[in-house]
This record gives C-alpha cells, sequence and structure tokens, in this order.
C-alpha cells in the first residue's frame, strides 16, 4: 500500500464534501480543485482535471512533486497545480489548498472588492483581510504569479477577481472550515453593500490583536516544520 493513500482518501473525501455543499459552484461539475501536501517532502496530492466529484476515486487523486512530477496517479493533475505548489512555496505554514467557485465570494469577486475584517471570529480564523488575486486566465503563469505575491500577507482567504476563491490553512480540515466561514462573510457583506449604507467593520486595535493570535499559530506550525526537517537532515547525516 503506497504511503500517499492516506493523502489521497483524505483529499477525496473534503472534494466531496465541498461539492456536495455546492462549493465548487455546481454540485455536477468539475470545477474547483483541492491539494494537500505531504509531510516532509515536496511533493502533494491534487484533484485530477476535469473530473467529475461524485465519479472520482482514491487513486484518481494524483500525487505529483514540486516540479510537476508525476508520481502515482493515472491522471493529469489540475491545470492548477503550479499555483497550489506556489502557494505551498510561499506560506510554510500552510499544508492544504482549496480552489473553489463558491456562488457569494464569487460574486464579490467580480465586484474586484477586498472583504474587510466583519466578525472578531472569523478575522481570528482567516486574518484580517480577503484580498482580491488580479484576474488571469485559469491555469496560467501570470494565475499562479498573481497568487503567489498575495499568499505573502499571511491571511487565509482570498478572492480571485471574476473566478472564485482561493483558501489555504494547516489542515483540510481547517482549509474546509475557512471555505465555509469565506462563504459566510460573503453573503453577509454582500447583503449589507446590497442595502447601500455604511458597512461597520471591526476596530483596528481589535485586529491588531486578532491577526497577531493568528500569526502565532501559523508560526507554531511552521517551527514544527523546521523541527522535523532538521530531524530529518541530522538522521541523513
Ligand atoms: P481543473 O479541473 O484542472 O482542476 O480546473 C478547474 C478550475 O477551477 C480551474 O481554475
Amino acid at each position: 500500500m503506497s504511503r500517499y493513500n492516506e493523502y489521497r482518501r483524505e483529499v477525496l473525501e473534503v472534494s466531496r464534501r465541498l461539492s456536495e455543499g455546492g462549493y465548487f459552484g455546481t454540485k455536477s461539475g468539475t470545477a474547483g480543485n483541492v491539494s494537500a501536501l505531504i509531510e516532509g517532502e515536496e511533493v502533494i496530492a491534487i484533484t485530477p482535471t476535469a473530473m467529475r466529484y461524485d465519479l472520482m476515486r482514491p487513486e484518481d487523486i494524483c500525487v505529483i512533486d514540486f516540479h510537476l512530477q508525476r508520481i502515482e496517479g493515472s491522471h493529469q493533475p489540475s491545470i492548477e497545480s503550479p499555483m497550489h505548489i506556489a502557494g505551498y512555496q510561499v506560506r510554510r505554514d500552510v499544508n492544504a489548498i482549496i480552489h473553489t467557485h463558491q456562488v457569494y465570494a464569487s460574486s464579490i469577486s467580480i465586484l474586484n472588492l477586498p472583504i474587510p475584517p466583519l466578525f472578531d471570529e472569523v478575522t481570528l480564523a482567516i486574518g484580517d483581510i480577503v484580498d482580491v488575486i488580479p484576474y488571469a486566465l485559469s491555469g496560467t503563469r501570470e494565475l499562479h504569479e498573481a497568487v503567489a505575491r498575495k499568499l505573502a500577507n499571511r491571511c487565509h482567504c482570498y478572492l480571485i477577481q471574476n473566478h472564485g476563491a482561493l483558501c489555504v490553512g494547516e489542515d483540510l480540515e481547517n482549509t474546509f472550515t475557512y471555505v465555509e466561514l469565506l462563504e459566510k462573510i460573503s453573503v453577509v457583506y454582500s447583503h449589507a453593500l446590497a442595502s447601500g449604507k455604511p458597512v461597520s467593520t471591526l476596530p483596528r486595535p481589535v485586529v491588531e490583536k486578532l491577526v497577531a493570535s493568528m500569526i502565532a499559530r501559523q508560526d507554531i506550525e511552521i517551527d514544527r516544520k523546521d523541527a522535523l526537517t532538521r530531524r530529518a537532515a541530522a538522521l541523513r547525516a
């Protein structure tokens, strides 16, 4: 049995839940993609391109390295694989990435508006802003370079202009929750904007406190991974 099987099973399970929840825009389509970083390796398990989630099996999940070389799986990996790999390269705290076409976040993406900090539990989880990654055609180098530039802000959710959303996190379960929180604030913000009345945001000192807690959580994960890397290097020496 391959050591990647557990990751493939988990990527499929989360993808199915997202699809059934309508987070890929339709429940029967193939939009969106999901990946997980293999612990201690520059390798990811990622959904195949253009395959329906309800028909996907664990063995359909692709395992590729950071140079896009196929390690396991007979399908072509998602066309957004370079975007996922760029995410893992920029963000050491990140071990899972989910790209969705969720409806309300997509509606804000066409307004090209970042979502400000609105609720404390959401800001604590995902950061102070849901920024907009500028539009570039799906699957292009322009898109993955734009993603890499934005991810440096250390938040967990992004809108991709005229396309959809991107959430990054410490594992697939937490990243799934970030997808849900993003949809919650997107619904609320859309309704508030539609009212035409001013939107109230969290006070800045509160936002700074919450973001500091989020960064501390990320730093713990970075330290854990750095310690693992050092241990592996020591064992090899
Ligand atoms: P894939 O089917 O190749 O993952 O592409 C779907 C998508 O959403 C492109 O942005």
